[in-house]
């Protein structure tokens, strides 16, 4: 085979992405200096036809902003509260210290009014994160506190611009007012669903985009409950990463016919080819009970690029530790309806006052984790094969904190076995995952449909130094 010189190269515009006006596209306020203040407070926006305020954020007015972060270069967010209830930031998908985890009780005592917490880090994996608060997480959530977090490999892989689309619903009236939150009905089913579907906060937005460039496409499914099934009909292109991981084996394109699931948690990225003509555009669409839903246009701008997939530079694999299958301790995990009882204790940061839900069929007592031990305990470096058994007939987002796993077999369904932090447990389902517990701490394990996570479906996992 003759390597063929990337067409930029051969045009002698290496490194000429930064001074196009298409980087970034998305949203204000993408450029994260080293230290960043997150203000965690009280915000108004216009999502519906009407202003709502209510909103939480880290900012007065809008989304809580993307983040970018590089590969192994440190990261300093102060974490202000500024809310007059307690709570702390989680930032989803990262193996970072056990410490900086975000995790109340677990990992640090919750963030109080008026008070702030210090997290440092060096993301040790490129990608697409997010970041969320893990305290009163039904209501902080629910009213906005989900933003996107990047962290950027070390070479560019040469795209022409970058959308990100940070999905996730609201439960709002038309005149911009709230509705319950969350039912006790819904909690022990699928979740609530929200009633306007945004992405950055807004319905339906568009995007512009170098005609005939490549475009990076982020999205995370950062809704309490909602699980997306994307597609972009007649795309050129296809899945680069999921949950932030480059993919070790492929994963089908998502056309109509076979969308792509991306359930509470779940990140994807796409590379894309805009179409050569200015002014037409491509639609970033979800499949719904009701039919098709467009979550968001991209409009191609300006003269052709001419640019083609296979100029890309594939993506560099994160250094994720291979799990020895034949030596992995094994351990089992079942996912299901609580017995009865279980007294919701959970501090400073809010319960539902409900038990649905149980891991081992023991419903997690609440945030507090008092008298709580670890649902399994591993060495450091060491491999594990865990099998997730799903007794109920509700789907699972998984998530676990800390260590990067990926699922190995199913008895239901051939697995992609790509790297994550949120595996999808489908119904009846039986998925054994692998990974090296190679993070020492106490990593929390649950479900991202944050009402099942709030109702029992929790617990943590323990690794100790050998
Ligand atoms: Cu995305 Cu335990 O969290
Ligand atoms: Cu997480
Ligand atoms: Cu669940």
């Amino acid at each position: 085979m003759t390597p063929t010189l990337p067409r930029r190269a051969a045009l002698g515009l290496i490194g000429g992405t930064a001074a196009l006006p298409f980087l970034p596209v998305g949203e204000a306020e993408s450029d994260t200096p080293a230290r960043v203040d997150l203000r965690v407070q009280p915000a108004r926006y216009r999502i519906v036809d009407r202003e709502t305020t209510g909103l939480v954020s880290t900012r007065p007015a809008g989304p809580p902003p993307v983040l970018r972060l590089r590969r192994g270069k440190r990261f300093h967010a102060r974490v202000v509260n500024r809310l007059d209830e307690y709570t702390t930031m989680h930032w989803h998908g990262l193996r970072i210290p056990n410490a900086m985890d975000g995790v109340p009780y677990l990992t640090q005592f919750p963030i109080a009014p008026g008070e702030a917490f210090d997290y440092r880090f060096a993301p040790p994996d490129a990608g697409t994160y997010w970041y969320h608060p893990h305290c009163m997480t039904m209501d902080q959530m629910a009213l906005g506190l989900t933003g996107v977090m990047i962290v950027e490999e070390a070479d560019d892989p040469g795209f022409d611009a970058e959308i990100v689309l940070n999905l996730r619903d609201f439960r709002l009236r038309e005149d911009g007012g709230w509705l319950k939150l969350w039912t006790a009905r819904n909690a022990a089913r699928t979740g609530t669903p929200g009633t306007a579907m945004t992405a950055n906060w807004r319905r339906d937005p568009v995007y512009d985009a170098p005609a005939g460039g490549l475009v990076r496409l982020r999205l995370a499914a950062t809704d309490t409950t909602r699980i997306y099934r994307i597609f972009v009909p007649g795309m050129e292109g296809r899945i680069i990463a999921c949950d932030g991981h480059p993919l070790r084996v492929p994963v089908a394109d998502p056309t109509g016919a076979a969308p792509h699931v991306l359930a509470p948690g779940q990140r994807v990225d796409l590379a894309l080819r805009m179409p050569a003509g200015e002014g037409r555009e491509l639609a970033v669409m979800t499949a719904t009970a009701g039919g098709p839903r467009r979550l968001a246009k991209i409009r191609a701008r300006g003269a052709d690029r001419g640019r083609d997939l296979r100029e890309l530079a594939p993506l560099p694999a994160n250094p994720v530790p291979e799990p020895d299958l034949a030596s992995a301790r094994r351990g089992e995990f079942v996912f299901g309806w609580s017995p009865e009882g279980g007294k919701p204790d959970n501090g400073f940061c809010g319960s539902l006052g409900l038990t649905f839900w149980s891991i081992n069929r023991k419903p997690w007592p609440g945030d507090a984790v008092r008298g709580t031990g670890p649902l399994a305990t591993l060495r450091v470096g060491e491999s594990a094969v865990l099998r997730l058994r799903n007794e109920s007939p509700n789907l699972h987002p998984i998530h676990l904190h800390g260590l990067v796993f990926r699922p190995i077999a199913s008895n239901k369904r051939k697995i992609a076995s790509n790297w994550t932090d949120t595996a999808i447990l489908q119904r009846d389902e039986t998925l054994d995952i692998a990974l090296v517990a190679d993070n020492p701490g106490d990593w929390a394990f649950h479900c991202h449909v944050i009402e099942h996570q709030k109702t029992g479906l929790a617990g943590f996992l323990r690794v100790v130094e050998a």
